[in-house]
């Protein structure tokens, strides 16, 4: 037990997005090394039902076992809110969903009482946010959105474009309008586009990252397990992807604002 500080971290996510995650660990656990899977064959999780969602979870995280990990982060909003439940019975090693953390976030940073949500049409149908927030302290008032067209945006690049300004407002104004003082990028893409985001909702509102807050949670849970890597060598990054190799690590270096490794194809139905 005493050596598995020093194996790999394994992460999942839809595809692309749960970068957002790893560039989070690249700040703070840079010495951690860390195994990726993106199932960008099978994306997007958000329009699938739970069962599905619940299998390909089970296979990414034997997939994940293959490679001796020591940890798992669910680093995808859609699949921590419909199977982490489920995969942590299935298999006993510790597994981080970025919901809980980001649920804290949001309750750390409002001062209102007043939260929203935005996420995925699987993430924001699970209610998983409400619940987690309600968990915490049920006063607070949750007012979650779907805003499904920002994956893609994200995905092609359209941080800056009139087109992307004009969806973020028809999406969060409503929000706005609630009086909401936080909101809760609850998709791993979201990052990507945090600067029109602001820019809609003004600076009083308070964006929670949920990468940022989940790497905190990961880095705490670590300690307590006795878990960190104490080495000073910089972290081995290696990627693998269901489909796509080439586009992963082309969008990859958008979304982390740095070289991507090259990423191997797996066949994940095997696992
Ligand atoms: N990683 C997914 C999430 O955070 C991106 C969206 C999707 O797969 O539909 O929900």
């Amino acid at each position: 037990m005493a050596d598995d500080s020093s194996k790999p971290i394994g992460i999942f996510d839809s595809g692309i997005g749960g970068l957002t995650v790893v560039g989070e660990l690249m700040k703070h656990l840079p010495n951690e090394d860390i195994v990726y899977f993106g199932d960008t064959g099978r994306f997007p999780y958000g329009v699938r039902s739970a069962s599905v969602i619940q299998r390909f979870s089970r296979q990414n995280v034997r997939f994940l076992l293959m490679k001796k990990v020591k940890y798992i982060i669910v680093a995808c909003n859609t699949a921590s809110a419909q199977a982490l439940d489920s995969i942590r019975e299935d298999f006993d090693i510790p597994i981080m969903g970025v919901i809980e953390p980001g649920a804290k976030g949001a309750l750390a940073m409002s001062k209102a009482g007043k939260i929203g949500v935005i996420g995925s049409t699987g993430t924001v149908a699970s209610s998983s946010y409400t619940k987690a927030i309600h968990k915490l302290d049920e006063r607070m008032e949750v007012f979650a959105s779907a805003t499904p067209l920002f994956v893609a945006l994200a995905e092609e690049g359209y941080v800056d474009k009139p087109a992307t300004k004009l969806i973020a407002e028809d999406y969060l104004l409503p929000l706005k309008e609630k009086g909401i003082d936080c909101l809760v990028l609850g998709c791993t893409h979201f990052p990507v586009l945090k600067d029109v985001i602001a820019e809609v909702m003004e600076s009083r509102v308070y964006l929670v990252d949920s990468a940022e807050w989940t790497v905190k949670s990961v880095k705490d849970d670590l300690y307590k397990r006795k878990l960190l890597n104490s080495t000073n060598k910089p972290g081995v990054y290696q990627y693998f992807v269901s489909d796509t190799p080439d586009k992963f690590v082309q969008v990859g270096n958008r979304f982390l604002g740095k070289g991507v490794a090259p990423a191997k194809k797996i066949d994940i139905e095997k696992y």
